[in-house]
C-alpha cells in the first residue's frame, strides 16, 4: 500500500526533474555566440564541458575575458588544463552592473564560485571577493596576502534576468594555490567597450597590469585601492549565497565531476612520476 501511494509522488518528482533538465532558461554557448570577442572563452567552456555545468545552474555571474586576454594567458601557460580556472570565473550568484555597484563599499563581499563546489581547494580558496571601490569594481582572491592579483570590471556584456549575467573583466583570475603565471606582457586593451553611463572609467585604473613583472609573486598590490577598507579581514558572511551552496546541488554536474577527478588523478600521477624519477 505504502509504495502504491508513493508512486504518483515519485512520478511527479521524476517528471519535475526531467522537465527542469530539458528546459533550461539559457544556454551559455548560445549567449556567448553573439559576442565574437569572447569566442575563445566560449570554445574553452564547451571543450572542458564547464558549459554544461553552467547550463545546469541558475543565478550565475560569468566573469568573461576577451580573446586577446585569454590567448595571452594560454600563451604563458601552454598545456595547462583550464577547467578549474574557468570554474573560478563562475559566481554562484546573479550580479548585474547595478547589483555590483550596490554592494557594500566598506567591506568586500565574498561569493562562492563553481570551483568551490568541487571541494578540492583548501578552505575558502574557491571564493572570490568583490571590492566595490569608488574608482572601480575589483574581483580577487579571498585568501589573505594572495599575490594572484585582482581583476577589474570592464563592462556588462549581456544578461538573462535573473538567471545569468555575463560581465567582462580585464584579466584571468587564478586561485592562489594553482601556481599558474600571468602573461608577461599586458594583454591588448579591450576594443572600445560601450561603457554604460553609470560606470566610472575602470580599465585604466589598475596599475598592476602594466608594471607586472615576470613572476606573479612580486606583483605589487594596487596601492590606491585600499583607503576605504578596514584592517580587519573583509569577509562578511552576510552575502553568502546560502541557497546556491546547497549540498544537493553540488553533485549535479555528473560528467564534469568525472572529468575533474580524472584531471586530479592525472595530476597526482605525474607528480609521483616526477618524485620517483
Ligand atoms: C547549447 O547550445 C549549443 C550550441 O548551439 C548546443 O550544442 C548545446 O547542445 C546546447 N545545450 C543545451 C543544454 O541546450
Ligand atoms: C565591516 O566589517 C566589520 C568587521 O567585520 C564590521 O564591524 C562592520 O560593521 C562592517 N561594515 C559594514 C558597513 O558592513
Ligand atoms: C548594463 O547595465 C546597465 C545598468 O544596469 C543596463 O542599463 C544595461 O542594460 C546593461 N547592459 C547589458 C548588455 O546587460
Ligand atoms: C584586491 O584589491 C583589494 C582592494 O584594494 C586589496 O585589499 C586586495 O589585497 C587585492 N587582492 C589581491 C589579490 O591583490
Amino acid at each position: 500500500m505504502g509504495s502504491l501511494k508513493a508512486a504518483p509522488i515519485l512520478l511527479l518528482l521524476f517528471l519535475a526533474t526531467v522537465s527542469a533538465q530539458t528546459t533550461p532558461t539559457f544556454n551559455i554557448t548560445t549567449l556567448l555566440d553573439g559576442f565574437p570577442d569572447f569566442s575563445i572563452l566560449n570554445q574553452l567552456l564547451t571543450s572542458t564541458k564547464v558549459a554544461d555545468e553552467i547550463n545546469a545552474r541558475q543565478s550565475l555571474t560569468i566573469l568573461a575575458v576577451t580573446n586577446g586576454v585569454l590567448s595571452a594567458f594560454q600563451g604563458s601557460n601552454p598545456n595547462t588544463d583550464l577547467s578549474d580556472v574557468l570554474r573560478y570565473h563562475v559566481l554562484l550568484q546573479f550580479f548585474g552592473l547595478d547589483e555590483l555597484k550596490n554592494l557594500d563599499m566598506v567591506n568586500a563581499t565574498s561569493v562562492t564560485t563553481l570551483l568551490q563546489t568541487t571541494g578540492r581547494l583548501p578552505g575558502n580558496e574557491g571564493e572570490l571577493n568583490i571590492y566595490n571601490l569608488p574608482a572601480a569594481v575589483l574581483f580577487g582572491s579571498t585568501v589573505a596576502g594572495s599575490t594572484s592579483g585582482n581583476a577589474t570590471l570592464v563592462t556588462n556584456i549581456t544578461r538573462v534576468d535573473y538567471e545569468i549575467s555575463i560581465i567582462q573583466i580585464d584579466r584571468v583570475l587564478i586561485p592562489p594555490s594553482f601556481g599558474i603565471v600571468q602573461p608577461t606582457t599586458p594583454p591588448p586593451a579591450p576594443p572600445t567597450p560601450v561603457a554604460p553611463a553609470s560606470e566610472p572609467a575602470t580599465p585604466a585604473s589598475e596599475p598592476a597590469l602594466a608594471s607586472e613583472p615576470t613572476t606573479p609573486a612580486s606583483e605589487p598590490a594596487p596601492p590606491s585601492m585600499a583607503p576605504t577598507k578596514p584592517p580587519t579581514k573583509p569577509t562578511p558572511p552576510t552575502k553568502a549565497p546560502a541557497s546556491d551552496a546547497a549540498p544537493g546541488s553540488e553533485s549535479a554536474p555528473g560528467s564534469g565531476a568525472v572529468v575533474v577527478k580524472g584531471g586530479v588523478v592525472a595530476f597526482f600521477a605525474s607528480l609521483l612520476a616526477v618524485l620517483f624519477m
